[in-house]
């Protein structure tokens, strides 16, 4: 999978994203990344990409024009058309089912935004998403870029070494990860739950299951509830009849 991104800070991607297993993926040749600088596609002599916006307010704006050509740069050395996902918190909410969509392209164009944000006219003609990171502002668009990238490469087949680690991420069933442990058995006092040690698959998957249900009931009882509906719980009754 290919990632162009759009931003004013081309080092501050390459640099963050070239660590550890995107570091190896890029290696492996699994995902590429590229990072087009806006400002080289200005029209004038001071290089400024930003204005004032029509109506006031404060702040400045990113223009039209060298977002646009920037665009054009990569959207022309394309086979096809690619989505176009800007990056704004006034987008919807980037969750792992929107990374599950993503991972299924071939090209993914990112654009970041700084300042007040981008001439409304550009988004329209070159933007297909526009996503959102979480409800709270951050000073430009790159580290939700970066968080996109990390999101969408990771379920990429081969990113991740052991294969099975995508689908007992936390959201991937609805639900929250259950809790995890290792080695030592005794830790501070702590001791590593019984069941966890009894070699008893089932009785493991059931104590799982149902520590990721009460996590999510507890931390994000939105998410409790669309699982809920989805999954009504088993009656005692049913559940006695079901196990006979
Ligand atoms: N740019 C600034 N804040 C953002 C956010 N929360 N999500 C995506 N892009 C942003």
């Amino acid at each position: 999978m290919r990632f162009h991104i759009l931003t004013l800070f081309p080092e501050m991607v390459l640099q963050g994203l070239n660590t550890s297993i995107l570091a190896r993926a890029m290696k492996n040749g699994q995902i590429s990344v590229e990072a087009v600088n806006i400002r080289d596609y200005t029209q004038n002599k001071h290089n400024r990409v930003d204005d004032y916006t029509y109506g006031g307010g404060a702040g400045m704006l990113m223009q039209a024009q060298p977002v646009y050509d920037a665009w054009k740069s990569i959207a022309q050395r394309l086979e096809k058309p690619a989505r176009v996902v800007y990056m704004t918190p006034a987008g919807s909410v980037f969750t792992q089912k929107t990374a599950q969509e993503f991972a299924k392209e071939e090209d993914l164009i990112l654009l970041c935004g700084h300042y007040e944000g981008i001439d409304e006219r550009v988004l329209d003609e070159i933007v297909t998403d526009q996503v959102s990171i979480g409800d709270f502002v951050l000073t430009g668009g790159e580290l939700p870029a970066m968080m996109v990238v990390d999101a969408v490469s990771r379920l990429i087949p081969g990113v991740l070494h052991n294969e099975d680690s995508p689908e007992t991420d936390s959201f991937m069933n609805g639900l929250l990860e259950y809790p995890q442990y290792s080695r030592p058995p005794v830790w501070h006092g702590r001791e590593v739950p019984q069941i966890l040690l009894s070699g008893d698959h089932a009785k493991v998957d059931q104590w799982r299951l149902a520590q990721s249900l009460e996590r999510t009931r507890i931390r994000r009882p939105e998410l409790y509830e669309a699982y809920r509906k989805e999954h009504p719980p088993v009656s005692p009754k049913k559940r006695r009849k079901r196990e006979q």
